[in-house]
């Protein structure tokens, strides 16, 4: 009764303070003073656009995008070397694993587990730090000669992830927009940052899939995996492009990045 006394006051500060109470979508509140776009005293927040950017990214209501908008690049930089991008991880790995164990695994060696590598298992944050964090267009050249240093750090949760996922029994297949010439420095940066175990790395081979989206060659490959016998049971990654299309199976996990936007 006391607290709500208190709410009830401070609202009545509030409101008194900041005369009207007018929400941007037209409605006027007069007990609870929520303003999406303000601070307590009515002052704009600049950040809360940019996280409804990200909000609209992640849930794909945003997409084909090229760059993160200009304004949003401190929030974007500050969301991801900050604690918010690891928390986000989490919650999606700790689903994954939660729907993992709930399982009953057959047991054959048939049961997969999907990862994709970049930004769901290796991050490319030491490179993206160093160009805007997705505010540069993007250079195909300088991004290359980062990835072949080989020296990408895990994700951690991600890697968390996949331990948990080994031990319950489950075969993981790595399947990446990487192309075949990147095979080796992948497998080995893989290797070196503790994913030693996996069934196959399935990179782009160029031949196949030269001009195809990243959609239809994972749809593909998976497609390809479950006609061998293999049972797709999860499948995690940072793009739409890896959970949507066809043969995606029994469940699927996003990861976040507002960094870019792989069809
Ligand atoms: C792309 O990166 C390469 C290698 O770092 C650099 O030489 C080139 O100038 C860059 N291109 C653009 C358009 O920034
Ligand atoms: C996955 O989906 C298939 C096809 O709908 C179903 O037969 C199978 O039982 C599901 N497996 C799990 C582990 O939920
Ligand atoms: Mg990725």
């Amino acid at each position: 009764m006391k607290l709500v006394a208190l709410v009830f006051s401070l609202c009545t500060i509030i409101i008194s303070c900041h005369g009207s109470l007018e929400l941007e979508h037209g409605l006027s509140f007069s007990i609870f003073p929520l303003r999406l776009k303000s601070g307590l005293g009515g002052h704009y927040i600049p950040e809360t656009s940019c996280s409804s950017w990200r909000l609209g990214v992640e849930a794909h209501n945003i997409i084909e995008w090229t760059s993160i908008p200009q304004e949003c690049v401190d929030y974007v930089g500050n969301y991801l070397l900050g604690k918010q991008y690891r928390e986000d991880s989490k919650a999606v790995t700790e689903e994954a694993y939660k729907y993992a164990q709930s399982l009953n695994l057959v047991g054959d060696g048939k049961d997969i587990w999907v990862f994709d590598i970049d930004e769901t298992s290796l991050s490319n944050l030491p490179y993206y730090a160093q160009h805007g964090f997705g505010v540069e267009k993007y250079n195909a050249t300088a991004f290359n000669e980062w990835v072949d240093l080989g020296t990408a750090p895990p994700l951690p949760e991600s890697l968390k992830l996949y331990r948990r996922l080994l031990r319950l029994g489950f075969n993981i297949v790595f399947l990446t927009g990487r192309p075949d010439s990147q095979k080796d420095i992948t497998l080995k940066n893989l290797k070196n940052v503790g994913f030693t175990t996996f069934h196959t790395l399935i990179v782009k081979e160029s031949a196949e899939y030269n001009g195809k989206t990243a959609l239809t060659y994972k749809s593909s490959e998976r497609k390809k995996l479950e006609e061998k016998g293999y049972r797709i049971v999860g499948n995690i990654g940072d793009q739409w492009s890896d959970i949507l299309g066809t043969n995606t199976r029994n469940r699927t996990f996003k990861l976040p990045d507002p960094m870019y936007y792989i069809s």
